[in-house]
């Protein structure tokens, strides 16, 4: 297990709308070098960049043309070896985004394997034996090249699913079994990307869809197999790089896996999505001051899930990512700062996606852009400064359009704020990184019931009380303390946590 993951804190950078340093309207690497100081500012010790490779971009560069080649409007791949070492100098990490599960229809590989003549790369993908053969419970696009078959896809029609296998076969005619040595070859040529990368310098992966590899594996066993091949690997040549699944379920990514971490993703009515975005707008979220969201719900699921893993690995929690509406879209800017010191004070590894330090809206209304579709409002450019794009770029035509509202929150209205979402969030990152009791590993005990619409946890000598709502509160405490840390109006007296509407105290005992 990579040491560093315990007290690591992500950043989570969108590379085409975060810095254009060259002012061609789009973000870039030199950019994020540029912003390096900014990010360790924030106490983040760790990148995460979504892909940054050669693309046709039909989904923001989730569909890779070539997974060795940085994508020229981004710069080149001396560029990225430059960023590795320039965050490893201000001790900042980066993590690549891993995409095994499928590639742009246009990748060499595919190109290939569309042709009529069986060659190298036939079963690179995962073809139908005919064209007449396209069953219905697989999404399958049909007709459309000179190969007789129709080729599965993984997520939107440009980009086919990479051949894993099936672990049962139902239609033995064209489904391999995984474990085939055409499959095994698969696993092999993702393993030589991920060495190529790692080899240069990056710190590990996100890795895209992670529970996506072997079709019919409902139970992820074979899918498991592979990570925990591929985890082997990291063992023994990369003892120090890390990989993050996005996958949702701890139990099989974690310890079946052996991914480092997993994320806690916004799965409609898990515990995730009931902490901050439950409901019609967010109104049944346990954050919502309108009190009607408990915290039963998230603690029955995550909970088990914790106590399973823990030993193994991290369930990160995200103040988003670029695939959810920002959570300013649901809730007002006091519970936010509550929901920064919830995800701050979790055991696990945060993650914070860029622009929600500063309490960036979603921008409901914007046309797709690159397969974005309502997720394009998330992804839109960095705020920096006031003029011209908020100091984004100085192209008249930025990869998206700024916040136009006359208070759109920058960095540079918001750092000497003392009443922002950026103070609270820098505030808090700090203290996880002072207090060992709040790093990744530390305990955790939740000491009010799920109940109860306000909250307290402990993690060793520190108490984290919570009210979300709109009510006063009071919980009984049988620890005094010190007030580290206070959002709102909250405090001990009488042997009672007395906490006004919408406010949190960090306790030392
Ligand atoms: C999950 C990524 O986060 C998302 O942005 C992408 O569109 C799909 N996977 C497909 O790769």
């Amino acid at each position: 297990m990579p040491t560093w993951l315990n007290d690591a804190v992500f950043y989570e950078i969108y590379p085409q709308s975060f810095y254009d340093s060259n002012g061609d309207g789009i973000g870039d690497l030199q950019g994020i070098i540029e912003k390096l100081d900014y990010v360790k500012e924030l106490g983040c010790n760790a990148l995460w960049l979504n892909p940054v490779y050669d693309s046709p971009f039909m989904d923001a560069g989730y569909d890779v043309r070539d997974y060795k080649k940085v994508a020229p409007r981004y710069g080149t791949n001396e560029d990225l070896v430059r960023l590795f070492e320039c965050a490893h100098a201000k001790g900042i990490k980066v993590l690549l985004d891993l995409v095994p599960g499928h590639t742009s229809d246009q990748h060499p590989w595919f190109l290939e394997a569309k042709k009529a003549a069986k060659n190298e790369f036939s079963d690179r993908y995962i073809f139908t034996k005919t064209v007449w053969d396209a069953p219905p419970e697989y999404r399958m696009m049909c007709g459309i090249c000179e190969r007789n078959g129709n080729y599965m896809v993984n997520y939107f029609s440009s980009q086919p699913a990479l051949n894993y296998g099936f672990y049962e076969v139902s239609h033995p005619e064209w489904q391999l079994p995984a474990g085939d040595p055409a499959c095994q070859e698969t696993v092999e040529a993702i393993k030589d990307i991920m060495r190529f990368w790692l080899d240069k310098g990056a710190d590990g992966f996100r890795v895209d869809m992670a529970d996506s590899l072997v079709k019919n594996d409902d139970d992820k066993i074979a899918t498991s197999r592979i990570w925990r091949g591929v985890r082997d690997m990291m063992d023994k040549d990369y003892p120090e790089c890390a990989l993050v699944s996005e996958w949702c379920w701890p139990e099989r990514s974690i310890n079946d896996s052996g991914f480092h971490m997993d994320f806690y993703l916004d799965h409609y009515g898990n515990g995730y999505s009931r902490l901050f975005r439950f409901g019609e707008w967010g109104d049944l979220a346990v954050f919502n001051k309108n009190g009607k969201g408990k915290l039963k719900p998230f603690t029955d699921e995550y909970l088990p899930r914790y106590n399973h893993t823990k030993e193994n690995g991290y369930i990160c929690f995200m103040t988003n990512n670029h695939d959810m509406p920002r959570v300013t879209a649901y809730l007002d800017k006091q519970a936010i700062k509550l929901v920064n010191a919830f995800i701050f004070t979790m055991p696990g590894v945060p993650f914070l996606y860029y622009g929600d330090e500063i309490g960036m809206r979603y921008q409901a209304d914007l046309v797709s852009k690159e397969g974005g579709f309502s997720r394009t409002g998330s992804r839109t450019p960095m705020q920096w400064c006031e003029g011209k794009n908020l100091g984004f770029s100085t192209s008249d035509e930025p990869y998206l359009p700024v916040d136009k509202s006359a208070d759109a929150p920058t960095v540079e209205n918001q750092k000497d704020d003392p009443d922002s979402i950026y103070r609270v969030v820098t505030d808090l990152i700090a203290l996880r990184h002072k207090y060992a009791d709040l790093h990744g590993n530390g305990e955790l005990e939740f000491m009010t019931s799920g109940d109860s619409l306000a909250f307290a946890y402990r993690r060793g000598s520190l108490v984290m009380y919570f009210n979300p709502t709109s009510e006063y509160f009071e919980i009984d405490t049988r620890y005094d303390g010190d007030v580290v840390y206070k959002i709102g109006q909250a405090e001990i007296k009488d042997g009672k946590i007395k906490m006004q509407p919408q406010s949190f105290l960090l306790v030392e005992s």
